[in-house]
């Protein structure tokens, strides 16, 4: 019914309008003023009239999605409704934890939940369409968009994209509370050279095939309605004007029928890039290799009619793209009602409501890492203890939101301090220690880091001396991780590092919180600090999700989605890397091998890595070999998971695999299983897993699914790095 009814709409459009429909522009301006007579707004204005503007960006709140929506709709020839995107990367209104740590709650309930809630608040506030999610596998932590995306593996990059998706577009798009989710970036912006955002990407068939593509290919098989390409040249060619990619491979191979938007400037950036000549050829190219909408480039609505005229640009492509682009409008319903997401009342009543509130904190808890306890220091006791919190970040109320959190209002998190003061049988002080924030903005390249000042140390110093136990709270601010906030040091920046080390001197007993965007290379602190929590940037409710896990009411089961580095020259360092012809260490006098002179090759905490407040302990590992030929592989996995400590707790028991010997190599790991499960102290459950043919094969290089016999190896286990191992046959 849908086709129809675009075909009809298409019959009568004129190849200007089809061309608008592929038009997208930026809605930064101020609508609330009178209409602007000059410069790049009056343009948009008055493309919008003539119907030359398929969609806007960055238009938000019910008022202003009106104004613009009601141009489109009232006063262009067709009334072709605009769609209404925007970045909801981890909520709207109310802040979830950012991506890469709400990956570490490994609960896709509580992501997809999450998601959910993320749409239902965009969606009451005009916007229809988010730029979510990143699906771009990260194994550089220097990279600043780490924060944005799912880590490191495949396995579950796919599962948290496909949750991420199910939340924002739920079962029924055309509802008012859905939101069409968008695969970004097509493809291997996660593989920026040195970790340096925007720059090149230079990957092989395999790992294009098996690390990059997994999560996109997963996207697509449960309805994403968008992609997102990328900044990035792959290979030599910009993703924006790349027709394998884009043509031949998503919308040939995978039959994606959505449609695919550049990234922003991405067409002109070609030109940059040094593959486009000029403007007119960016669009040409663009076009031709399948980039159906243009963000923010100007140059679709300005050269494809001509394009289409000197026969550069065949119209069966500007007509399939505007088909595209219609179609996902008319799933969302925006036909039936274009101002079916600007309901003043119900923006009112959604936006920041307590259930809302409710859900994030729910999986901020989840996706809080308990990365070392020793002696039992946490859970902190409620009573009668003297507590010393440290550091700025602890009475921060704007770094926990995290990056990427446009509509969001500064300084509305929890902080660790207002999260702690609720416990009141313990005597709680603060000094802060040192400045870490004074100018966390999301666009100013001024996130100042305090590199010198120590003039606050003293205090700081003297209420730990006094205290039981000191809970420092350390790490980086918001905006000092995400898009165009790459790093070359991964240590805690400005002088955390020389704080936490005075402190050290006066009182052992440190609780380090940390709050980051990506991993951090936290050597010293391992090695000296009893009890380290990685608890990211957990959005609003962080102060009182993290105070919860450190008073033991939340037993954390968070576990890394990226290895952490021990130090920052080890990056990119993965867990699911392939072997080398020289792996092992042969004697420590021999240096031929593939190993650092002045670092271990294991990363500090490895993928998978999370304690518990309790202690899990792995039996009875089973293989049962039902089928092993290798056309039908039936291969089921048991293992015996039991609580052999005080508190109840969750566990993620991990499967991992390693295919032993392949006509392409494989990594010396890879995680095909995983599932959570809840034990009481002295409790045992049996977990159970299947590996078949979609978890025992690989790409080849000339792109065939392939499963091959012979040996493999199947670990079981709470981290990748803390296995149990057993094997079996194909034959
Ligand atoms: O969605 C983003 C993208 O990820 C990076 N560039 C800008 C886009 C729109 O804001």
């Amino acid at each position: 019914k849908i086709e129809a009814k675009v075909d009809s709409l298409l019959a009568i459009m004129t190849l200007e309008e089809k061309i608008g429909q592929m038009n997208q522009y930026n809605g930064f301006w101020d609508l609330t003023g009178p209409q602007p007579k000059e410069g790049v707004a009056a343009k948009k204005y008055e493309h919008l009239r003539k119907g030359w503007v398929g969609s806007m960006l960055n238009v938000r709140g019910v008022e202003d999605v009106r104004k613009v929506q009601k141009i489109a709709v009232e006063e262009s020839r067709l009334g072709i409704p605009l769609i209404i995107g925007f970045d909801v990367i981890h909520g709207y209104k109310t802040m979830s934890p950012i991506p890469l740590a709400e990956s570490a709650s490994w609960d896709m309930e509580a992501i997809r939940k999450s998601a959910e809630v993320a749409a239902l608040e965009a969606s009451a506030a005009g916007i229809n369409w988010t730029f979510a999610p990143m699906l771009d596998i990260s194994r550089d932590a220097r990279w600043g968009r780490v924060m944005e995306g799912g880590g490191e593996d495949p396995f579950l990059g796919s599962k948290i994209g496909v949750a991420r998706i199910q939340g924002f577009q739920g079962e029924d798009l055309s509802a008012n509370h859905t939101i069409a989710a968008c695969a970004k970036h097509f493809a291997g912006y996660g593989f920026s050279e040195s970790g340096r955002d925007y720059n090149t990407v230079d990957v092989g068939t395999s790992t294009l095939n098996n690390m990059i593509f997994p999560p996109f290919v997963a996207a697509n098989k449960v309805g994403v309605k968008t992609f997102m390409n990328s900044f990035n040249v792959l290979n030599g060619i910009p993703a924006t004007g790349n027709k394998m990619l884009q043509r031949d491979i998503l919308k040939g191979d995978w039959g994606f029928n959505g449609f695919i938007v550049s990234d922003w400037g991405s067409i002109t950036e070609m030109i940059a890039h040094g593959y486009a000549k000029d403007g007119k050829s960016a669009a040409e190219m663009a076009a031709n290799a399948g980039s159906d909408m243009d963000m923010e480039s100007y140059l679709y609505v300005e050269h494809l009619a001509d394009l289409v005229k000197e026969g550069k640009v065949k119209e069966h492509l500007i007509e399939d793209s505007a088909r595209r682009i219609l179609r996902v409008k008319y799933e969302l319903g925006l036909f039936d009602d274009p101002y079916k997401y600007c309901d003043a009342n119900r923006e009112k009543t959604i936006l920041g409501s307590k259930e809302n509130h409710e859900t994030v904190l729910d999986v901020a808890k989840k996706s809080i890492v308990l990365l070392k306890n020793e002696n039992k220091l946490l859970p902190l006791k409620k009573e009668g203890q003297k507590i010393a919190l440290i550091g700025a970040l602890a009475e921060d109320k704007n770094s926990p939101l995290g990056s990427w959190r446009i509509a969001a209002d500064d300084n509305t998190a929890v902080s660790v301090l207002e999260g702690m003061r609720q416990y009141k049988g313990n005597t709680l002080v603060y000094a802060k220690g040192a400045d870490v924030s004074l100018g966390n903005t999301a666009f100013v390249m001024e996130t100042k880091i305090n590199t010198t000042d120590k003039s606050e140390f003293g205090k700081a110093i003297k209420v730990a001396a006094q205290s039981d136990v000191v809970v420092m709270v350390l790490g980086e601010v918001g905006f000092q991780s995400g898009e165009g906030r790459s790093r070359t040091e991964l240590d805690l920046p400005g002088v955390q590092q020389d704080l936490l080390e005075e402190i050290y001197k006066v009182n052992k007993n440190i609780v380090l919180v940390l709050n980051n965007g990506r991993p951090l290379a936290i050597t010293w602190a391992d090695e000296h600090i009893p009890a380290i929590v990685e608890a990211w940037h957990l959005g609003s409710q962080s102060g009182n999700a993290i105070a919860q896990v450190l008073y033991g009411e939340y037993n954390p089961s968070g576990k890394l989605p990226m290895s952490f580095p021990r130090n920052v020259g080890q990056v990119p360092i993965y867990y699911n890397h392939k072997n080398t012809g020289r792996p092992i260490e042969p004697a420590p006098d021999i240096v031929f091998w593939s190993h650092y002179s002045d670092q271990e090759n294991s990363p500090l905490y490895a993928f998978g890595h999370g304690l518990s407040y309790t202690s899990f302990e792995y039996s009875n590992f089973k293989i049962d070999a039902e089928d092993s030929s290798v056309n039908t592989p039936k291969i089921k996995v048991s293992i015996d998971v039991t609580n052999s400590g005080d508190y109840d707790g969750k566990e993620v028991v991990q499967l991992y695999i390693k295919d032993l010997f392949a006509s392409v190599t494989r990594p010396v790991k890879e995680l095909k299983g995983f599932e959570m499960t809840s034990l009481k102290p002295g409790e045992t459950k049996t977990i159970n897993f299947e590996l078949n043919a979609e978890t025992l094969g690989f790409y080849d290089n000339d792109n065939n699914w392939i499963v091959e016999k012979g040996g493999f190896e199947v670990y079981v286990g709470g981290s990748s790095d803390k296995t149990i191992k057993s094997t079996f046959e194909l034959k």
